[in-house]
């Protein structure tokens, strides 16, 4: 497994260029440059990230879930409050968000404290969603134990049949999440091993930005 693994090949390039020195002053603007490469390049699913918390105990966690917007309040993500990343997020509300676009080789980390956003916003991005998706999110209670895959799609199939009686349905405990961050990571791989990374921190309601040893 050892070798195999260490065969495995890495960045394979051409890799786009980034230039530190005139990268912009918000981590904001760059990200959104960064995500339209990755869409333009063809990455798969490069709204998707690692969402990272630690309950009251400390014990990390992390899942993939996707970016749902980004503006002035942060970066969104949706879920269920009382899924064992709510519950974490309620016990300490610091999360971190990591992309990674491996045919781009960057990665975006983005980290801070984290808040649900109002009840509007949950039930907005809820509505935004297609039925199916709508009546997924209303089957069960996430991460809870499940019987059988039958005992999922009996609920599925009720909760489906609610959401096309009641259009305005909205699950009782999803939410909207923003991650305000105290800090912003870009990380550009490079074909002669000069990595760079450019660390964008929050101070006083404005930006400093600065390179870090890769
Ligand atoms: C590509 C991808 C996208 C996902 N998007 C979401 C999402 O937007 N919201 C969500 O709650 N779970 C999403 N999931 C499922 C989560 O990874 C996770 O399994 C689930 O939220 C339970 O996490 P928890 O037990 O840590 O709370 C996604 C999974 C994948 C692989």
């Amino acid at each position: 497994m050892r070798q195999w693994l260490r065969a495995l090949p890495t960045f394979a390039g051409p890799l786009p260029e980034f230039d530190p020195g005139s990268a912009p002053t918000d981590p904001i603007t760059l990200f959104t440059a960064w995500l339209r490469e990755a869409t333009g390049a063809g990455v798969p699913m490069p709204h998707a990230a690692v969402l990272s918390t630690a309950g009251d105990r400390g014990r990390v966690s992390g899942r993939t879930l996707i970016l749902r917007d980004l503006h002035e309040r942060g970066w969104v993500f949706a879920t269920q409050s009382t899924s064992p990343k709510g519950q974490d997020m309620a016990a300490n509300p610091y999360a971190a968000l990591t992309f990674f676009w491996p045919a781009m080789g960057r990665q975006v980390r983005v980290q801070g404290g984290v808040g649900r956003l109002s009840a509007e916003a949950g039930a907005a991005d809820f509505l935004a969603r297609p039925p199916g998706s709508r009546a997924a999110c209303l089957t069960g209670a996430q991460s809870q134990p499940l019987g059988s895959r039958q005992e999922y799609w009996d609920a599925y199939a009720q909760s489906l049949a609610e959401v096309e009686a009641d259009p305005d349905l909205v699950a009782p405990h999803w939410a909207a999440y923003a991650i305000r961050p105290e800090w912003v990571e870009f990380w550009q791989a490079t074909t002669d091993r000069g990595q760079i990374r450019l660390r964008y921190t929050a101070a006083d309601g404005a930006w400093t930005s600065g390179l870090r040893w890769p």
